[in-house]
């Protein structure tokens, strides 16, 4: 059987093009899995998990718990907001900890860029980043590229345009590993101080002009402004940036061709797309969110399996 080339999942960079085929041969058995009217197979009966959500999420977190529940694994919750984290613990210990009480495996989300790699170095255990900070969110990036692949037919030779704040976004550069190494073209639209100055070291396409994007690609993947990593202002209102960057229904209708509309969720309605571009035939929002389920359950079967070969 084949297996991945990793042993944590901790950014698309580590992963090789075969890791990202097996990940999704894997996840089409899950899809008809998770569609069936028992959506449960007990793979992972003997494996516990425990996801550790050190920042809010409501996709990934639920999507993460659904996966490994329909996996059979044995499932531990853990918020920041509520832990023993509050009192002064350390990363190291309280992952430790946790570890004690037999757990094989972690998901973890954390703001601080690089902790999922950190972690997968100091201890013993599989580790799975459901986002670091800005890095990388790569099981998003994944479930991106898979519903790509499910409405176009393959990654390779498409053109994909990601718009919006670059510069504070895990899912853009793990979206244009995930995209680059599938043979996909990326380009990168936004305003200059949303767009990182380093981003022409990746190979990809810059353009500050939507239209000029938007009629270059097959998908345009919409991302949230994220207010919440600015410290300071970096463009002059809300308002200025849905006038430029925001898409609606009349401006997708005119483009030439039709595209597709993707989005990693939170989705601000009436900042970077209206509901009718978020509701409408062309967004794939709610697919990306189905199978963000079946990826995830690939990515905890493939690692599970390392495990139990070691034993
Ligand atoms: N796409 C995503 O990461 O959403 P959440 O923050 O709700 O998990």
């Amino acid at each position: 059987m084949m297996s991945l080339s990793v042993d944590h999942l901790v950014g698309i960079k580590e992963l090789s093009k075969e890791d990202i085929e097996l990940i999704f041969q894997t996840a089409d058995n899950f899809k008809s899995v998770i569609n069936r009217p028992i959506k449960k197979v007990p793979s992972l009966r003997d494996i516990t998990i425990a996801n550790l959500f050190f920042e809010n999420s409501t996709r990934t977190r639920l999507s993460f718990e659904l996966a490994e529940k329909r996996l059979s694994a044995d499932v531990v919750n853990f918020s920041a907001a509520s832990s023993s984290v509050k009192k002064g613990e350390t990363l190291i210990d309280t992952v430790n900890n946790i570890l004690a009480m037999k757990v094989d495996m972690v998901v973890m989300r954390h703001p601080n860029p690089g902790a999922a790699k950190f972690l997968s170095e100091n201890v013993d255990s599989r580790i799975v980043n459901a986002g670091d900070g800005a890095h990388e969110h790569p099981t998003q990036a994944l479930l991106d590229s898979y519903s790509i692949r499910e409405s176009l037919g393959s990654v390779k030779g498409k053109k994909v345009v990601i718009v919006g704040d670059i510069t504070h976004s895990r899912v853009a550069l793990s979206n244009i590993f995930c995209l680059q190494m599938q043979g996909a073209e990326v380009m990168v639209c936004g305003p200059a101080t949303l767009i990182p100055k380093y981003i022409h070291d990746l190979g990809v396409k810059v353009e500050h002009n939507l239209r000029k994007a938007l009629e270059w690609c097959d998908v345009a993947n919409m991302l949230r402004i994220q207010l919440e990593r600015m410290d300071v202002k970096y463009f002059p209102s809300i308002r200025e940036y849905t006038m430029l960057y925001g898409l609606d229904k009349a401006f997708l209708d005119s483009l030439s061709k039709k595209i597709i509309v993707m989005h990693p969720g939170p989705i601000n309605r009436g900042v970077e797309i209206t509901s009718d571009v978020a509701d409408s035939d062309q967004a794939i929002i709610l697919d990306q969110v189905e199978n963000g389920v079946a990826v995830r359950m690939a990515v905890i079967y493939l690692l599970a399996q390392k495990i139990k070969r070691e034993e």
